[in-house]
């Protein structure tokens, strides 16, 4: 069952809510509009998937949407938190997230931040030798042994836009293979700072086909074998995030929660490892649509375009990724209605201002609902105010059909408030 679907009447519906009757009870501006019961299912689709895997962490890439109501209800369906940066840390534990199921990542820690973690009992992955000086470092601040587990960088292609890649052997993420023993005799020499605890890999976002994983996995446990050897104690194999989803509603079969972790299943019971992930976009994703008007209709040359209210500011993906993400009116086509060809496009000043391009559409009259789908994740927390377009409001469809806002817009007062006593 997905939350956005078109009825026979045309219209499009968020569970049992019509999108075109939300428009018009909350602000005219564009609106992020998620589904709360699809945030449940998709963490259930995880949940229901590591059955049999004891300790199994569902650490929740906080950067892919941070919006605090979707934290806390992210927490109380049971995850953890994977965080990038000290705000992270600190927004998860300000939504309650328990420290124990949360993953401190990045190449570029900071100390501050680091003995932040430390305070918290957080895990933190180590990047690189001056990671690893710093987490020492962190740790006699803090007077606590932090858990750590080294970031391998498996040299494992995950097949997609090189922007999102992050495990091949010259991306600035985590240790190469061959510095793995600098960094065991880096823990032995700590042993009052540094508990090692395990092993991580990230291999990069929008991964659509499980066997990368399971390549992946496979050179984990190898290193799992070599790191124990040496006589660590370590019980965790982290496979970070990464799973794609269906961003072309093309039908296409992609793999589901289920088949990531049925792949790496008997590499982490033949350990009796405890298996963490980090999923961003696949738990959240789907939740969610940016919801625009049209502004109106223009033509140049041989390109016609659909200009609505919401651009690049509120939603980055397609200008920097070339990303596509689906997009259809809210409303039922007219039988007689034209259909063209468009390029679907924001107010923004520069022509990078597109959220979709040759897309065929009807041609939508002005103050249609246009809605660009698969805006959970990477969408508002990448948000700006570029050309002073302030970040949108956020609202939920909850499980009794009630619309609730979870996240007020910004203002041009909240602008002005930045130069307030200067
Ligand atoms: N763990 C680590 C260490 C990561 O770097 C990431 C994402 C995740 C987990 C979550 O990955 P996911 O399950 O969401 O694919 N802004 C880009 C995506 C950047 C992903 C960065 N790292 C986009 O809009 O496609």
């Amino acid at each position: 069952q997905h939350c956005f679907t078109k009825s026979l009447d045309g219209f499009l519906y968020c569970e049992d809510t019509k999108v075109q009757d939300i428009m018009e009870k909350v602000e005219k501006r564009p609106f992020y509009l998620y589904s709360k019961p699809q945030i449940t299912r998709n963490v259930e689709a995880y949940k229901e998937a590591l059955e049999g895997l004891k300790n199994s962490i569902i650490g929740y890439a906080i950067k892919a949407n941070n919006n605090l109501k979707i934290l806390q209800h992210l927490r109380k369906l049971g995850c953890g938190a994977v965080l990038v940066s000290g705000n992270e840390l600190k927004l998860a534990l300000h939504a309650g997230f328990d420290p124990t199921k949360c993953i401190f990542n990045g190449n570029g820690k900071i100390l501050e931040d680091l003995i932040l973690a430390a305070q918290e009992g957080v895990f933190v992955n180590v990047d690189s030798e001056f990671d690893l000086e710093n987490i020492v470092t962190a740790a006699k601040v803090a007077g606590r042994k932090v858990n750590v587990l080294l970031r391998i960088n498996p040299d494992v292609d995950p097949q997609v836009h090189p922007y999102v890649a992050t495990g091949n052997k010259n991306s600035k993420f985590g240790i190469r293979n061959e510095k793995l023993q600098w960094f065991l005799d880096a823990v032995k020499a700590h042993p009052n700072e540094l508990k090692l605890v395990g092993a991580h890999c990230h291999l990069g976002s929008t991964i659509t086909k499980v066997d990368i994983f399971r390549d992946a996995a496979v050179l984990m446990v190898n290193y799992i074998d070599e790191i124990r050897a040496q006589g660590f104690e370590v019980d965790y194999l982290n496979i970070g995030g990464g799973l794609g989803i269906d961003y072309y509603h093309s039908g296409a079969v992609l793999p589901t929660p289920r088949d990531l972790i049925d792949t790496v299943r008997e590499l982490v019971l033949s350990r009796n490892l405890n298996l963490v992930i980090e999923p961003g976009r696949s738990l959240i994703a789907n939740t969610c649509c940016l919801v625009n008007r049209v502004t109106g209709v223009k033509t140049n040359g041989t390109k016609n375009f659909i200009v609505i209210d919401g651009s690049m500011a509120e939603l980055i993906r397609p200008s920097l990724y070339d990303a596509y993400q689906h997009i259809e009116l809210v409303s039922p086509t007219p039988p007689d209605a034209d259909v063209s060809t468009f390029d679907v496009v924001g107010p923004v000043c520069e022509s990078a201002d597109f959220l979709g391009k040759e897309r065929e559409l009807p041609t939508p009259a002005k103050g249609t609902g246009l809605v660009v789908h698969d805006a959970g994740a990477y969408c508002m927390s990448m948000a700006s105010t570029y050309n002073l377009k302030m970040r949108p409001p956020e609202y939920w469809v909850e499980e009794d059909g009630s619309v609730t806002k979870i996240r007020h817009g910004e203002t041009f007062e909240d602008h002005i408030r930045f130069f307030e006593g200067l």
